[in-house]
């Protein structure tokens, strides 16, 4: 049986009891550029806040008196046993937020046994990532060319990776306002105001930005291409995302017929998409809208979930990313047929809060709140986490049949 204690004496930050304590700590100790960096979405954040507000929609009716004290959280994937149904998602330009932090990354989510996915645009080289966490999977934004694509394939295969994961909501940057409002460009330019940002947070100018210049320069977008990328502070030609808007179906139909590894596709939104992923063989997809940092108005994740898994065979497991904070965001998304959750934002604050034992923290919390929900909603495994657990609660059940008393009466 795994232990409801999230306050073990061996965690470190235990003082902070949950993700919404790590983003208030990291609040402070970043500047607030790279905070707002991390938290913001795109326009009107109506899908950043959808993400969080879609999962208050729906409730739990729980069950009782059921023998629930031996439980587990063990989830099998692939022929593999993950420790908990929660992943890290990939965060781009984490090495703003600590000094190696992609690395950090891997290392902790090696110890806890779960998944973790190198983003195309972080700055620690996916070949030491992969030897930190062998079972790295690597996230692309690939552009429309296949050469380049092979590139990269090749240089995956030489790491040992062995999963891709296809991010498709990125055809285009998207209007990112907040970050404009901040002077927080990419490619990075250190604008009075952003310097002022900076020497106003002198624990982070210390730990992270000079150390960061010190130890291994200005970091790079080094696992975006086939070889080594710019500086997040270069201008490329046409940019760093020159070509993407040409990416197509028939690309990933190639790309399937040229890898031989795993393929997952990141940001399926749209039914009619899951089914053609699908149809092409993609061994698993991702409901996400890229947490609300594309395109706004998008749709919750959450409630697009439904409509994806009905399309998608039983045999490609569907998993969910955008708004995950709490350990029953987890089990609901679960009970809709999830198969995992990723996060994205989370780790990243216990990353800037605490580094590696902030990570843990953050990984703690959700797994101790997983377990201890599983209890409380009368089960013993994931499997138990069935569609019938949970209500709309803004649409009450009108199906009531006073001769029926329920199967318990
Ligand atoms: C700072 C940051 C950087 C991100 N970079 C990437 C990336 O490089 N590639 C990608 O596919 N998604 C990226 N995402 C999106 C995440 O993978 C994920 O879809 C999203 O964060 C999930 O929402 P959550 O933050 O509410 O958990 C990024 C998200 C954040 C917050």
């Amino acid at each position: 049986m795994s232990s409801t204690d999230n306050t073990t004496p061996c965690d470190a930050y235990d003082h902070l009891l949950a993700v919404k304590d790590f983003e208030v700590a990291a609040k402070k100790f970043l500047p607030h550029c790279v905070f707002e960096y991390l938290r913001g979405g795109t326009e009107d954040e109506v899908t950043l806040c959808a993400n969080r507000s879609a999962f208050d929609l729906v409730g739990f009716r729980p069950r009782g008196l059921c023998d629930v004290s031996e439980r587990t959280q063990v989830v099998e994937l692939w022929g593999k046993q993950y420790a908990s149904p929660i992943g890290i998602a990939p965060t781009g330009v984490a090495g703003i937020v600590r000094h190696d932090c992609d690395a950090m990354l891997a290392q902790e989510t090696a110890q806890a046994n779960v998944p973790f996915i190198i983003s195309g645009a972080s700055n620690v080289p996916l070949e030491r990532l992969a030897r930190l966490n062998p079972d790295s999977w690597y996230q692309g934004y690939f552009p429309g060319d296949r050469e380049q694509i092979s590139k990269i394939t090749q240089r995956l295969t030489a790491a040992s990776i062995n999963t891709i994961v296809l991010t498709i909501d990125t055809c285009v940057g998207a209007n990112r306002e907040n970050n404009m409002r901040n002077h927080f460009t990419i490619p990075f330019k250190l604008s009075p105001r952003v310097l002022f940002d900076g020497v106003t947070h002198p624990t982070w100018l210390i730990q992270v930005f000079a150390r960061t210049l010190i130890k291994s320069g200005v970091p790079r977008f080094v696992n975006m291409y086939g070889e080594n990328g710019p500086m997040i502070t270069e201008s490329t030609p046409g940019g760093f995302r020159a070509g993407r808007d040409r990416l197509s179906w028939e690309d990933l139909k190639w790309l399937r017929s040229q890898w031989k590894g795993r393929l997952v596709v990141k940001g399926v939104m749209h039914p009619a998409d899951a089914k053609l992923a699908a149809e092409i063989g993609v061994d698993a997809m991702i409901v996400s809208n890229h947490g609300g940092r594309q395109l706004d108005a998008a749709i919750s994740s959450f409630q697009a979930l439904p409509e994806v898994i009905a399309q998608v065979p039983a045999s490609i497991p569907v998993f969910l990313d955008g708004g995950i904070r709490r350990g029953s965001d987890v089990l609901k998304a679960l009970a809709l047929g999830a198969k995992l959750v990723f996060m994205g934002r989370p780790t990243l604050y216990g990353a800037a809060v605490g580094e590696r034992p902030g990570i843990r923290r953050v990984l703690n919390i959700l797994m101790s709140e997983i377990d201890r929900n599983l209890a409380l909603l009368g089960c013993r495994q994931l499997s138990d986490v069935s569609p019938d657990l949970l209500q709309y609660i803004s649409a009450p059940r009108i199906n009531i049949d006073i001769n029926n008393k329920g199967d318990n009466r």
